[in-house]
């Protein structure tokens, strides 16, 4: 059957610009008219106008008004003279698994309808990714090429007619303005699985988990958080790895996420803590509604700080089958990530690469082979095995290093610990405040950067029965040069740094869909046995104060308390 494409009048919206992942926005600013079709016709026409023989894959979590807007893309793509798009049944497949596809089908790129860990429902929060040939978001200069072109858009492509039914797996031809197009309905689950048992050893995990010779089987508890890993977590660790079905909870994906945020930390992942600590689990993982996100937790929900997570996972590679194939060539970790890894790193004389937040940041630097491991402390950890974080990877990869060390997560971090110290770090979000407010406080810290009137100010502070000084040694504006192709990228954010090495800093969040959220990061670094195991809020106390005294944070923005420590 024919069908015909029809160009459609529209004119631009002026807030179409990427944040941190992706355009994020309300789900009802999507649903304006043509609000939506001016975005992805946008980012196909960012591929250079040649998209004859192109193949895109097309996934996302299964959010509120992601089946809509996978229609559209479906439609949008026929009509612009794309070949093959490769679909996950019902849209849904999660951002780590679209990566793969990408790669594994040669396909030009991928759309993700994902807003990530914010909100779901009619309410809540949209999003659209757009991830290029290599299965990692596009890099800048590719957003903005899209971002320019949203500020012009004039007309976009659809072939309306074109309904096609993405329940099942299947393989549909259609002619579309006498142009074959395509449309590949996948089960993305199976490819993923498939690619994990590669990677890890799937056996050695098992032994883990259904322990004999009088070893109990390790305790563990998984949540999906209502999001896309769902069908992922009971194909691998129920099916595969033999667990209990009572090993995992929230794995039916719906679209709103069950009304909470599908954000995994000791907040918004209650239900998984709860239950972990009735039943005594001695491990736990969460995602995020995309799946690249992982909260691991020890016994009893006992919290591993994301930071320490690449830390160890850098430390124990050599217990990861794929790193024993590929022996670990760099790692990277975003600017507010903990430096735990570097200190690894330096004692084992790994290279380290320090990029601005977000994950685009590292594709680059993996397809120049210098760096196969990375990692942010917003639990965000993944590999080169492809070119997102993954949250299924990192709880397969701390599996693996307990099953190969028949040790527990505490038991694992300490000795972490003994040997290269402990980094304490929190991450404090003041979400929704006023955007001039936040603006203006950041602008005095990059003021106090280019002058460096903060250097050798002292701040004492009594804490515990003690008097604490901290000393400003350092204080600067980060800017970064992305060492494969010199592309600059400037303002990521303030960084003070103090003579003990301890560390505040401030950045912008460029995720969140209303007003402004500011991001403060404290860590400072223990060598004291004695003192690893003291309350990482307690120990980051002072330091929280000086950032606050710094930054006159409470007087720009008027809140005493943040919204979220993570
Ligand atoms: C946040 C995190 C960042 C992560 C991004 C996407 O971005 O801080 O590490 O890459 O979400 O998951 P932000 O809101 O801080 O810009
Ligand atoms: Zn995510």
């Amino acid at each position: 059957m024919q069908f015909t494409c029809y160009t459609k009048s529209t004119r631009p919206f002026l807030d179409q610009r990427h944040g941190t992942s992706g355009l994020r926005k309300p789900v009802t600013m999507f649903q304006q008219e043509n609000y939506t079709e001016n975005f992805i016709q946008c980012i196909l026409s960012s591929l250079d106008g040649c998209l004859t023989g192109t193949t895109l894959v097309l996934g996302g979590d299964g959010r509120y008004y992601g089946r809509k807007v996978a229609d559209t893309v479906i439609k949008m793509c026929a009509a612009n003279g794309v070949r093959r798009v490769i679909v996950g049944k019902q849209a849904i497949m999660s951002t780590p698994a679209v990566s793969y596809a990408i790669r594994k089908y040669g396909a030009n790129g991928g759309i993700i309808l994902t807003a990530s860990h914010n909100a779901g429902g009619p309410l809540g929060d949209f999003g659209i990714k757009f991830n290029i040939a290599n299965g990692a978001p596009a890099p800048d200069h590719a957003v903005d090429k899209i971002h320019d072109l949203t500020k012009n858009i004039l007309e976009y492509r659809i072939c309306p007619e074109l309904d096609c039914d993405i329940h099942i797996v299947s393989k549909k031809e259609f002619m579309v303005n006498s142009r074959p197009f395509e449309v590949e309905v996948i089960d993305p689950v199976e490819d993923y699985v498939e690619y994990m048992k590669n990677i890890f050893n799937f056996k050695s995990i098992q032994t883990l988990l259904q322990r004999s010779n009088g070893h109990p089987p390790m305790k563990f508890m998984i949540s999906s958080m209502l999001g896309v890993t769902g069908p992922y977590v009971r194909r691998i660790f129920l099916e595969e790895l033999k667990a209990s079905p009572g090993c995992a909870i929230d794995i039916h994906p719906t679209e709103d996420f069950g009304g909470r945020y599908p954000d995994p930390n000791m907040t918004y992942a209650i239900d998984l803590i709860k239950t972990m600590k009735e039943k005594e689990s001695d491990f736990g993982a969460a995602f995020d509604a995309d799946g690249d996100r992982c909260m691991t937790l020890g016994h009893k929900a006992y919290f591993v700080s994301p930071s320490d997570t690449l830390a160890v996972i850098t430390a124990n590679a050599t217990y990861i089958p794929y790193f024993k194939k590929n022996a670990i060539k760099g790692v990277g970790r975003s600017m507010p990530t903990s430096r735990a890894v570097d200190r690894v790193c330096k004692k084992k004389g790994i290279d380290l690469y320090e990029v601005p937040t977000g994950w685009k940041y590292f594709g680059n630097l993996m397809d120049a082979g210098l760096v196969s491991l990375c990692g942010e402390e917003s639990f965000g950890t993944g590999s080169d095995h492809i070119r997102e974080k993954d949250g299924i990877w990192v709880a397969l990869a701390w599996m693996s290093i307990l099953a190969a060390r028949k040790l527990t997560v505490e038991e694992v971090l300490h000795r972490h610990w003994n040997t290269y110290g402990r980094n304490f770090f929190t991450r404090y979000d003041y979400v929704s405040c006023d955007t001039a407010s936040c603006n203006k406080m950041m602008e005095d810290l990059e003021k106090m950067c280019i002058t460096g009137s903060m250097v050798d100010e002292q701040f004492s502070f009594q804490h515990n029965s003690c008097t604490v000084t901290f000393t400003v040694a350092e204080m600067d504006v980060y800017d970064y040069e992305d060492p494969t192709n010199g592309t600059v990228v400037e303002n990521q954010g303030v960084c003070i740094l103090m003579t003990d090495d301890s560390r505040i800093v401030f950045r912008l969040s460029r995720t969140g869909t209303s007003n402004t959220t500011v991001r403060m990061y404290i860590e400072s670094y223990e060598s004291d046995p004695s003192m690893f195991d003291r309350d990482t809020q307690d120990v980051l106390k002072p330091l929280v104060e000086v950032a606050l005294k710094i930054s006159k944070l409470r007087e720009y923005i008027g809140r005493q308390e943040p919204t979220l420590i993570t």
